[in-house]
């Protein structure tokens, strides 16, 4: 019996701030593509380091190592077919970009919030621990963060509820071609280009 064509495949790649709200909007989104029968699975960064980069530390070698694993991986899943998302601060715009390379079907999405409201938020209660000096190398404080230059979509989750940022990203994913547009509703436009 011939095999139903298959669904294409892509990663969604969050990239932002810790407590920028990468895994909020990854889970918001997983649920609306599982929803839309999706086949969907989420990287988290904080899940991702108790298994497969269980070990790796901060530093810039550490999070290249960090970032290439979970490339491998959303490569696999995503030439299978599957609505992968990672959500991994991902700080460095050159493994990134290697993620583009291996990928292929790679939506960036930059999951943009000033460091003050991360700072504020500390939903994790280490950037008082980081502002503090009791962890070094934190992401924003004391180690780089490069946003993307060329994203295929920025959210700006202080502005945005979590739900019109997922909307966002949905929209995205079907002016892409990777799911069907939505029914009803404006598909709003994703922002490209360099930052303001
Ligand atoms: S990445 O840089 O390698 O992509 P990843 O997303 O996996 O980072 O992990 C970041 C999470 O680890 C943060 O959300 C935070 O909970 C925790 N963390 C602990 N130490 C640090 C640090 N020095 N810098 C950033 N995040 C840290």
């Amino acid at each position: 019996m011939p095999e139903e064509p298959r669904e294409k495949g892509f990663t969604l790649w969050f990239t932002g701030l810790s407590g920028a709200g990468k895994s909020t909007i990854a889970r918001l989104v997983a649920e609306r593509l599982r929803a839309g029968g999706r086949r969907v699975e989420i990287l988290d960064g904080d899940e991702v380091r108790r298994h497969l980069s269980q070990g790796l530390g901060f530093s810039k070698e550490d999070r290249d190592t960090n970032v290439r694993r979970i490339a491998y991986v959303a490569s696999l899943l995503t030439r299978n077919g599957v609505a992968v998302i990672t959500a991994a601060i991902s700080p460095y715009r050159e493994a990134r970009e290697w993620a583009r390379r291996q990928i292929g079907d790679f939506v960036e999405v930059y999951v943009r919030c000033p460091l003050d409201v991360c700072a504020a938020r500390d939903v994790k209660g280490l950037y008082r621990k980081a502002l503090a000096g009791e962890i070094s190398n934190f992401t924003g404080i004391s180690d780089p963060y490069e946003p993307p230059l060329h994203p295929e979509l920025i959210v700006e989750t202080h502005r945005e509820t979590p739900s019109e940022s997922a909307a966002k990203v949905l929209g995205c994913l079907a002016r892409l071609g990777y799911i069907p547009a939505p029914a009803s509703g404006p598909v709003e436009a994703p922002a490209r280009g360099p930052l303001p």
